[in-house]
């Protein structure tokens, strides 16, 4: 349906979750009943991206192998890129442009949960023929002072975005999902480090600003946009995830039910799934949406 390709960014240090990332990607540990990169992979699934490259650390890569393969199991075609040293989030761009091959991204970072009704049709709007060439998504914040914010024009556009601002010109803090248009590679080119060192994704945002060619969506009351960058938030985020699935019987961040709900694997392969996973209470469900079919 789309020609998008997707990217998740998970590398980097993980250095707030020491001593516990000392020895296993911060993306691989569990959030409740899952590998936390499920998540962001279901958010780019629900976006109808099928073509999607995981970027890690050299010496992680081999795990999120092991963990993810090469996504057959979902209908999806995964491909591994490797980020030498985690130099910022624009290089994603650069690493990735051969797999992008021109095409038009949707990249997410692997420590970013979303969830909450109309994310679909969320993400479509990035997709429709009069969407900007960059789309980021917004996400109304206690904290703004601790991440990049969104300037609005009276006019609701984006006048400009600030990163970590100590008088907040909104509430809305510009979330870890990005669809770009074919030129980000091209854009990311000219980045040009920042005092600490990184290729920062907002200098590659402010390039689509700048040609006028940057929108901005908004998430509203009833979405879930979670970090789980530190023990207290990932905590938090595990709960909000159990809470969830106990009280409905419905999976959050699933990419075996999203793909089956998509048409992408049939029952037969669903239950082979769930036939590997029958020990865990995450198998159960699955063997639950076998049983109800489709
Ligand atoms: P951060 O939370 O900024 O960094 P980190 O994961 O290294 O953690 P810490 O601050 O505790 O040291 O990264 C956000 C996400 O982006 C996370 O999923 C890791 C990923 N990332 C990369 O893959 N490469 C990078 O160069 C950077 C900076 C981050």
């Amino acid at each position: 349906m789309t020609g998008r390709k997707g990217i998740i960014l998970a590398g980097g240090s993980g250095t707030r979750l020491y001593p516990i990332t000392m020895g296993v990607s911060k993306q691989l540990l569990p959030l409740y009943d899952k590998p936390m990169i499920y998540y962001p992979l279901t958010t780019l699934m629900l976006a109808r991206i099928r073509d999607i490259a995981i970027i890690t650390t050299p010496h992680e890569q081999e795990q999120f192998i092991r963990t993810l393969g090469d996504g057959a199991q979902w209908g999806l075609n995964l491909e591994y890129i490797v980020q030498p040293s985690p130099d910022g989030l624009a290089q994603a761009y650069l690493l990735a442009e051969r797999f992008l091959d021109g095409r038009s991204s949707a990249m997410t970072l692997g420590d970013n949960i979303f969830y909450g009704h109309g994310l679909p049709q969320l993400m479509a709007r990035a997709e429709a023929p009069d969407a900007p060439a960059g789309t980021v998504f917004g996400y109304r914040v206690a904290d703004p002072e601790r991440y990049g914010v969104v300037d609005f024009a009276e006019d609701g556009t984006v006048r400009a975005l600030v990163e970590k601002p100590e008088d907040p010109p909104s509430s809305y803090a510009v979330t870890g999902l990005y669809f770009l248009d074919g030129s980000a590679p091209l854009r990311a080119r000219d980045v040009k480090p920042s005092a600490r060192g990184e290729l920062e994704i907002t200098t590659l945002l402010e390039s689509y600003l700048h040609d006028g060619a940057l929108g901005v969506e908004l998430m509203g009351r009833g979405f879930a946009w979670l970090d789980t960058g530190t023990h207290g938030s990932l905590l938090d985020a595990a709960n909000f995830v159990r809470t969830l699935q106990t009280r409905q019987g419905m999976l959050a961040g699933s990419p075996d039910e999203v793909a089956f709900e998509l048409g992408w694997i049939d029952r037969e392969a669903l239950a082979e799934r769930a036939k590997l996973v029958e020990k865990s209470e995450y198998g159960r469900y699955l063997a639950d949406i076998v049983r109800a079919g489709k």
